[in-house]
């Protein structure tokens, strides 16, 4: 990785969702004046509660004091205005997951934000590369694939296209790396590095169990006591919503066409069943209700 160049002092965030006001309030953290930009004054106010919510919880669990609260919310500027963000080093967009929405917002930036400012996109499964093109200037534009929630997880993956430019990759790499966090870098595939692997493995299991190979209690014990998982593959995937898992097997198989991700029948089977883990009380487990331990 070449030397870092740029400075990045004022950052803006577009979308202050779940995970827009967590990376707002990491930038904040670390000293950066921060724009978030929302598509309405309900979204600005959702925004802002967020913010102060989860500082709040931060002094209470005394990781920072109640003036440093201050200190950080008082370095984010919350508006409706994409034009705001004229002063920007760095954009990072973390609006819904939507191709078209993205694009549009890749394309306003190219008006409003200088020729050197750097623009990132927060998409979990969206190519990186076309949402780029929307902007006169893709070799500017990387993923930064942040953790929920982002103030606490440390991996950040950045995701470079074929035209992003090396020293892009290199400023934006030691950004993260000022913030704390872990970043890795790989290329521009649905599910980066950490998901590929996660439900690669997680589809396995799905399988043996489909197959009758082994119980869903064997195969979560398995990987427990014999590799250390916290939890194991079949209760994981009820956590995640088997829903949410299968849309994203089926993102990744249909990207990638790497077998390992073609979704295991049974999944889609239990999804049309209704049966989608926790939050419906039933999935490879049932549960009392949503959210409570195993039962059966
Ligand atoms: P969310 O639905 O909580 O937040 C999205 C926000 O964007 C909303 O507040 C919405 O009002 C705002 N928005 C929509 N259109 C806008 C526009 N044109 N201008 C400004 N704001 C706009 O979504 P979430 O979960 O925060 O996801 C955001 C992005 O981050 C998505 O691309 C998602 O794939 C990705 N992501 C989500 C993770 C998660 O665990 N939720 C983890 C990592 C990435």
């Amino acid at each position: 990785m070449t030397d870092a160049t740029r400075e990045f002092g004022t950052v803006g965030v577009i979308g202050l969702g779940t995970m827009g006001a967590g990376i707002a309030e990491v930038f904040a953290r670390n000293g950066h004046t921060v724009i978030g930009v929302e598509v309405n004054v309900a979204g600005v106010d959702r925004g802002r509660q967020h913010l102060e919510h989860s500082t709040a919880r931060a002094v209470k669990r005394e990781k920072i004091t109640a003036a440093e609260q201050a200190e950080i919310l008082g370095r984010i500027t919350l508006t409706t205005e994409m034009a705001e963000l004229a002063s920007a080093d760095l954009v990072v967009e973390a609006v819904v997951e939507s191709l078209e929405v993205k694009k549009s917002i890749f394309r306003t930036l190219d008006g409003i934000v200088g020729p050197d400012a750097v623009l990132a996109t927060n998409t979990s499964s969206l190519s990186v590369t076309e949402i780029s093109t929307a902007n006169s200037s893709p070799g500017r534009v990387v993923g930064v694939h942040f953790f929920n929630p982002a103030p606490v997880q440390d991996l950040v993956e950045i995701i470079r296209t074929v035209v992003t430019e090396p020293d892009v990759l290199a400023d934006v790499h030691a950004l993260l790396v000022s913030l704390g966090k872990n970043p890795v870098v790989c290329g521009d595939k649905a599910g980066f590095i950490a998901n590929t692997l996660l439900f690669g493995y997680l589809n396995h299991a799905v399988s043996m169990y489909e197959g009758r190979y082994a119980s869903r209690e064997d195969i979560d014990a398995a990987m427990r006591f014999g590799c250390g998982y916290p939890m194991g593959p079949l209760a994981l995937l009820d956590l995640i919503g088997l829903d949410t898992a299968y849309e994203i097997l089926d993102t990744m198989y249909k990207q990638g066409r790497d077998r390992l991700h073609a979704p295991a029948p049974i999944l889609k089977q239990y999804v049309t069943a209704g049966l989608l883990g926790r939050k419906s009380g039933r999935g490879f487990y049932t549960y009392e209700a949503p959210d409570s331990p195993v039962v059966v």
